[in-house]
């Protein structure tokens, strides 16, 4: 029997515990919310959908009980406010940290052994601060934010190069923040080839740029954070830890080293299995690669240090 809650259930908590049940990747989806009656209405349209969608997938809601989360094989943490247009992912820190971090106490108390998977905002920092305050192990606790900026990342490559998303190979490391984060365009590849033989310096340079601010045109349009696309990456998360699926998914991870960092959650290229995080990939950056990392890795630490200021951690 393998059990995933969804803390949050938002749009984006909704969306991934739809696509945890659609794609049957746990036998149990427990969604927790402290809004009364909001996790159990969509648990139950979800659960309404089984029939036509054809899953097995048992999804049941509760209102901030969390004796009903105990023993989740994995925990998906998308509680906390939302960005409005115009804001930042980090402008959300000061309500989101003491909200992630409550969350984390309460569901390890009854689910000790979880794996955990971080998708509020600012993402890097809650990872770090889920990391910090719960004492867990690092292969344990996984940002979910370099797996949706890789999804998007190709589906703008594929709209450049007029090309299905899933021919395309690309990913984004760095920091999930409008400038922090750097798809890898020298690793990207279409159909085997790499995408600056196929595109223009011009067209290559447009999609790293609307890569970055994927979240912040999508919340401009939606007046509020997207929701499909980062359901559906926690989802894909989950699904590779469950299934131990070893897939090597980009996410936020602690380093001890790795890319010359220390003390710091950031996103990389990790492979992902039933334990967690198995391996970072140490990939061979280059110079200029190198150094966008670096200046990254600052901006998230600068983040990160109003923890202290806000007496978080
Ligand atoms: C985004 O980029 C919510 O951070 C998330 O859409």
């Amino acid at each position: 029997m393998s059990k995933v809650t969804v803390v949050g259930a938002g749009n984006v908590g909704a969306t991934c515990a739809n696509v945890l049940a659609f794609n049957e990747v746990a036998d149990q989806v427990v969604m927790l919310d402290v809004k009364e009656g909001v996790s159990e209405g969509k648990a139950l349209d979800i659960m309404q959908t089984a029939t036509l969608l054809d899953f097995d997938t048992k999804v049941v809601g509760c209102t901030n009980d969390y004796a009903q989360t105990a023993g989740s094989d994995v925990v998906v943490i998308t509680s906390g406010i939302p960005r409005k247009p115009g804001m930042t992912r980090e402008e959300l820190i000061g309500v989101n940290a003491g909200i992630v971090k409550t969350v984390t106490e309460n569901i390890l108390k009854f689910s000790p052994d979880a794996i955990l998977v971080v998708v509020s905002n600012p993402m890097d920092t809650m990872t770090y601060l889920t990391m910090k305050s719960s004492g867990l192990p690092k292969n344990k606790v996984i940002g979910m934010g370099g797996t949706l900026d890789s999804s998007r990342f190709k589906c703008y490559l594929s709209k450049a190069l007029n090309a299905p998303a899933n021919e395309i190979e690309g990913l984004v490391i760095g920091g999930h923040g409008d400038t922090t984060m750097i798809p890898l365009t020298r690793f990207a590849q279409y159909k085997g080839r790499p995408v600056a033989d196929v595109l223009d310096k011009a067209k290559l340079d447009k999609v790293v740029a609307d890569t970055m601010v994927g979240g912040a045109t999508l919340t401009g349009l939606l007046g509020t954070s997207a929701w499909y696309a980062p359901g559906a990456a926690a989802a894909y998360l989950v699904e590779s830890i469950l299934r131990d699926q070893k897939k090597v998914i980009p996410c936020c991870v602690s380093l001890e080293g790795e890319y010359g960092q220390n003390d710091i959650c950031i996103g990389v290229p990790v492979v992902i299995g039933r334990n967690g995080v198995e391996e970072i990939i140490d990939y061979k950056l280059n110079e200029e690669e190198k150094a966008l990392f670096e200046k990254s890795a600052a901006a998230v630490r600068a983040t990160n240090a109003v923890l202290t200021e806000i007496n978080i951690l």
